[in-house]
Formats: C-alpha cells, structure tokens, sequence
C-alpha cells in the first residue's frame, strides 16, 4: 500500500546542512544522514535548518538543489563546548556502548541547551502553519519540547540516527532527564532499530514514570508515538551512477592501479572509533601472516573519512590506525604495489561509487553503528550482482541485511573466518547473497522510509 502523499509543508532540521562551507566554497557535507535526507526534501521541496561548519556564520538563506537552507549561525565557543564537547565528546561515546569515556561538563551542557534553543527559535519563527517539522539526531534532542512551547500548531517528529543507548549506560548522563522530557516533546520519535524504541520507553518509565502502551509514550497531558524507522538510501540515484560509463572506466583503473589483483577488500568509512578500522586490519594482517591471505592476489583499499579532528579520541584513533597502517605495508607490501591503500580523505560520491564496484569484499565491521549507509550504498552500487558484504551485528544494517556475512568484530577468529568466507565464495552463492542484499534494499529505499515516518507523523498529530 502507497502512503497518503503528504501535503503539508515540511521543515527539517539537522545539525549540519547538507552543504558546508570550505576554504575553496561549498562541499557536501559528511556523513549518512545528510545523503540520506537531501533526496527526501528534494522531492517534497522542503526547508532544511541547520549549521554551516563555520564558525559564527550568518549567511542569508539560500537555495541547493530545489531545497530552502536556513543557516543557525554557531559561534567558535559552542563549537567547542556543544559540538565538539557535549555532542561527540559526552553523547556521542555514551551511545555507542560507551567504546570510550565520556566528558560531561555543565559548561558543556549550557551551550547545548543554547544551542538547542536557537533551533528551536529559528524553527518557530520560519515553520509555517500546520508545518511538519523533523528534528534530526543526537545534536538536537531537546528541540522537540522548545518547539512545542513556542508552536503548538505544528505537527514535531524525531529521528534519532545513532542507537539509543540501554539505561544503564543511559543513566550515566547528569542530564538524562531533560533529554528524555526534551524528546517526549514530539508527536513522533522514531529509532533506527526495535531496540532503541525499547531502550527509550525503558528509560522514560525509570526517570518520568511515564504510562507507556505499546507503541504510545503518555506524559503529562502530551503523546508521543515511539518506533523503529531504518533508513535508507537513494537507491536509484545510486544505480544510475553506478551505471554510468564514466564509473565503469574509472572502476577499470582502479583495478589497474592496484595492480590487477584477485581480490579487492574495501572499506569506506568515516575515521571514527566506533567504526571497527584497526581491528579490521589487524585481521587482514594475520590473514596475511597465517599465509591464508597472499598480498601478491589480495589488496585492502582503505578509505578513512576525517571527521571531528579537534576530538582527542579522533586524534588518537587516527594516530592507531595510520601506526597499523604503516606496520602492515613495511612487511607485506612490494615496491609500488602496497598491500593497503590507505585514503584519509574525503572522496567524491562519484568516486566512492566506483571503489564499491570496484570491491569484491566490502568490509563492514563497526562495534557499534546506528545504520550503517555504507552497507546499502555497497549493494545497491554492485548492479553486476556480484560481491560480498562482511557486516557487523551491531550495525543496524544487520537487521534487514541477512544475506551479507556477519559477524561479531569483537571476535578476532570469527572475524578473520568471515573475511576467508567471503574471499573464497563461490561464485554462485556470492551472486544468490547479493541478489537477496539487492532486493531487500529496493524493497526499502530511502523515499519509502521519508514517506512511512512522515504519514505516522501525519496521523500522531496530537
Ligand atoms: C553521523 C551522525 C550525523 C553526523 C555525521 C557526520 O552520521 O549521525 O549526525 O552529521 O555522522 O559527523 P559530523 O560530526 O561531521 O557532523
């Protein structure tokens, strides 16, 4: 059954904009979510408020790709206290299982809360009536309440795309409580996977004594309805490129440039901890060792997207994984053909497409993942029905991409047996498993997750 097409207007709101400003212009900016959002908005021609990645900018709103962008402007102390500090240095960490210590500060805090409220500000004041406004992600949970003090007329969904921790990680943070209330302030906040929905009841019922019924959160006198929503990604955006003859000739030379080998092993992600890069490679380089893998027929391509480089615990993955880097190719590589070709930078779309068709054994193995877009780009880009997908349980990908081979990366031997599976499939099982992965991920691309959040939003209106 097709959703009601919506008709209301729609804002959204992210942290970042799609776009960012840089020293040679604009850039898309990183990360899943905002790929995953643009097509969605450009389609239903929606307004979308949000950061530039500069400090104190006040630019005008201006229009991308049929989209309105309103910039909040954020000055050089809140990047370091709301961004850097108490979203990726306190949030961040604790809902991803807590893989590394938090910082919570209330200097931290306050510019959170500030921050958050000229959000919630911009939004009243552009929204028009009978809006539907969706707030996105971890950087913005206390929007949803400031916005319903401020508008009581506009329909306010969340989208959370980062789990949701369980509460007793949960309720390490000072300030659990107003982060729960802030979000039982919309009429619709979804999760990535059953059990972020769960995680949250569970902690709402703790802190609020809230009544919960199934899928409905009563607070006070408001409802908010709770649910899973795995996003998706623009599938035929991603076919079509993957199609082009630009991509093919460019896959052609990457193969080339490698060398020719038998097997190219993948990896793309941005150059976060939570990511699993260094446990990866040391299973590549005991593959190597164990003489299983032969660096003369099996090469790594590693691409580690910069990200939040003012963070300590960025600066000292970065600092580990280029070590394991350097290590692994003084022993294993030849002259002019390294074993891993290790990218710390950020590649084109055009370009990451033609490394995914380019690799047989893509390899995603975060600890911890909300989603895990790179999955689904991975599959969807392979239109030749070829390749293998190794993919974490703790990816939220794993729920509805059953025919990749998963595997828990906390365990080194099954890790390492995974990527051998996936190396050594036969032909015919690869292209059954990557037909399943196809199907699945047509059968729920990203307009259809826009459509399904946006008609439950449409009718949790309270
Ligand atoms: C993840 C988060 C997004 C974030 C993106 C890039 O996908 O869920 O909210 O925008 O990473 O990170 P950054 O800190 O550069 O915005």
């Amino acid at each position: 059954m097709n959703p009601v097409p919506i008709t209301r207007p729609i804002v959204v709101a992210a942290n970042r904009l799609p776009v960012m400003r840089t020293a040679d212009g604009w850039a898309p900016s990183p990360g899943g979510l905002v790929r995953a959002l643009l097509p969605m908005l450009r389609d239903t021609g929606g307004t979308w408020v949000g950061w530039t990645g500069n400090p104190d900018d006040e630019a005008e709103p201006f229009v991308v790709e049929g989209v309105e962008l309103h910039p909040v402007p954020i000055s050089e102390e809140e990047i370091e206290l709301y961004y850097e500090g108490f979203s990726n240095d306190g949030l961040w960490p604790l809902y991803h299982d807590a893989l590394r210590e938090s910082t919570y500060s209330a200097d931290q805090w306050d510019a959170y809360v500030a921050v958050n409220e000229r959000f919630a500000t911009t939004l009243a004041e552009i929204a028009p009536p009978d809006a539907m406004v969706w707030i996105h992600d971890y950087q913005l949970q206390l929007v949803p309440k400031m916005l319903r003090e401020r508008r009581d007329d506009v329909t306010i969904g969340f989208f959370l795309h980062i789990p949701f921790p369980p509460y007793e990680l949960f309720s390490r943070l000072p300030w659990r409580t107003e982060i729960v209330e802030g979000l039982l302030g919309c009429d619709l906040l979804g999760f990535q996977r059953p059990m972020g929905t769960s995680n949250f009841i569970a902690a709402a019922q703790q802190l609020l004594h809230v009544d919960a019924h199934h899928d409905v959160i009563e607070n006070a006198d408001h409802r908010t309805r709770v649910g899973a929503f795995p996003i998706s990604i623009d599938v035929d955006d991603v076919e079509a490129m993957a199609a082009g003859r630009a991509t093919r000739q460019r896959m052609s030379q990457i193969r080339a440039r490698l060398g020719d080998p038998e097997v190219i092993l993948l990896g793309v992600d941005r150059l976060d901890y939570t990511k699993g890069i260094g446990l990866r490679l040391k299973a590549f380089a005991a593959l190597l060792e164990s003489g299983q893998l032969d660096p003369e027929r099996h090469v790594m391509v590693q691409v580690a997207t910069p990200t939040r480089e003012a963070v300590e615990h960025y600066q000292d993955e970065r600092h580990q994984i280029e070590r394991l880097v350097g290590e692994i190719n003084g022993r294993y590589s030849r002259i002019g053909l390294p074993v891993i070709h290790y990218l710390y930078q950020s590649l084109p779309f055009d370009e990451l497409i033609a490394l995914y068709r380019a690799g047989d054994v893509m390899l995603v193995t975060p600890f911890r993942d909300g989603m895990n877009l790179v999955a689904k780009e991975y599959a969807a880009a392979h239109i030749d029905g070829d390749g293998v997908l190794v993919l974490s349980e703790f990816a939220g990908a794993a729920d509805e991409l059953t025919d990749a081979v998963l595997v828990n990366p906390h365990d080194d031997e099954a890790l390492q047996q995974a990527i051998m599976t996936a190396v050594e499939m036969h032909r015919h099982e690869r292209r059954k498993r990557m037909e399943g992965l196809r199907n699945q991920i047509r059968k729920s691309d990203v307009q259809g997750w826009a459509d399904r959040f946006l008609g439950v939003m449409d009718a949790s209106a309270n």
